[in-house]
């Protein structure tokens, strides 16, 4: 393993001012995007919609690199341009998502264990010859009545951890992504049981696997109270919640926390990490964005598949980036929204 080489990728990633963009959604995600904002799901939509994205003028002023696909890590811009390249041209690092989804997990009604380990190596080496040089993988925890188990949770921190040594032997930093999903009308209580149990879990067996901490990064998601609960958190206390839990299960080596969205709105996900670290100064870590949908939403429903769109969803796209740029430093306010219009 080079670490000096993943530390100093796992460093270029949490720059300050910049975040990921998270544009990796699997074919069945995609299709579910798509359609909901009466877009096909074609090969060529799929590229096309990737190649505006990635193209938008001085993206990289916000994003320090962006998760692709398998599918899109093999295409090419219109003008021939293979998309990492396109991405590289712009200073920004391509990343891969190598996880095959997660699938219902045996003998554990209502829960998931992500799947994709087997040929692992063979596929890192793959994605790093084609320029990515970082990897990610998704492992879902649902609260709900008597879940998570603890056999689930195990389950999923050890195929992390697996997933992050092979990773780190191949050259790729591993970005660790538990998410705790949001979806139900558990309490910020709750989450922030189950995201400090995940964690906790998830390091003790980086650790038993060797895995360098150093040359990682974490995509947790925040502490928040399920989408259905019938009392909404504020603010704060997403902010102080998801910062304390944090505090308590995430090692000082790590380099970056890079929260995910989850189905928040894409104002919360940028209020959210905008407090956080308005909040708290001097944390171990660096926090910022690995979004996709908090990013993505409105781009995708602007351009709705049609050329003539691209320039005006690359305008709100650039919008958001920036907005949520700014909250890498706490500097975001609300009237910063206004220059959108
Ligand atoms: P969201 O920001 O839409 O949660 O997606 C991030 C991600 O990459 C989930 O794996």
């Amino acid at each position: 393993m080079n670490l000096q080489e993943l530390e100093k990728i796992a460093q270029e990633m949490v720059a300050p001012g910049k975040g990921l963009l998270a544009a990796d959604e699997s074919f069945g995600t995609i299709e579910k995007r798509f359609n909901a904002v009466g877009i096909e799901s074609t090969e060529e939509n799929r590229r096309a919609y990737r190649e505006m994205l990635f193209t938008t003028r001085n993206i990289g002023d916000f994003l320090s690199g962006v998760i692709l696909f398998d599918e899109t890590i093999r295409q090419k811009a219109s003008d021939g341009t293979p998309l990492p390249k396109v991405l590289e041209e712009q200073g920004i690092i391509p990343g891969i998502k190598v996880d095959k989804g997660a699938k219902d997990m045996a003998l554990s009604p209502g829960e998931k264990v992500t799947e994709g380990l087997d040929g692992l190596r063979e596929r890192v080496a793959e994605y790093r010859e084609m320029g990515a040089r970082f990897a990610k993988w998704r492992a879902v925890i649902t609260i709900g009545e008597g879940i998570p188990t603890r056999r689930c949770i195990v389950s999923n921190a050890h195929a992390l951890a697996r997933y992050a040594a092979l990773c780190q032997e191949g050259g790729l930093v591993p970005i660790v992504e538990p998410e705790v999903l949001i979806d139900g009308d558990h309490s910020i209580e709750q989450c922030y049981e189950a995201t400090e149990w995940m964690l906790k879990t998830t390091y003790d067996q980086l650790y038993e696997l060797g895995v360098e901490l150093t040359g990682t990064i974490l995509k947790p998601n925040m502490v928040i109270s399920g989408k259905q609960a019938p009392v909404q958190s504020s603010v704060e206390e997403v902010a102080q919640a998801t910062v304390e839990c944090l505090l308590r299960s995430v090692p000082a080596a790590v380099p970056g926390i890079m929260f995910l969205s989850g189905g928040q709105s894409d104002l919360q996900a940028t209020q959210h990490l905008n407090a956080m670290n308005k909040m708290y100064k001097n944390l171990p870590w660096e926090l910022s964005f690995s979004y996709a949908r908090a990013l993505q939403q409105q781009p995708m429903e602007l351009w709705g598949g049609k050329a003539e769109n691209v320039e005006k969803a690359q305008k709100v796209f650039y919008h958001r980036a920036k907005m949520n740029g700014a909250a890498r430093s706490g500097s975001y306010t609300e009237d910063m929204e206004k220059e959108a219009a």
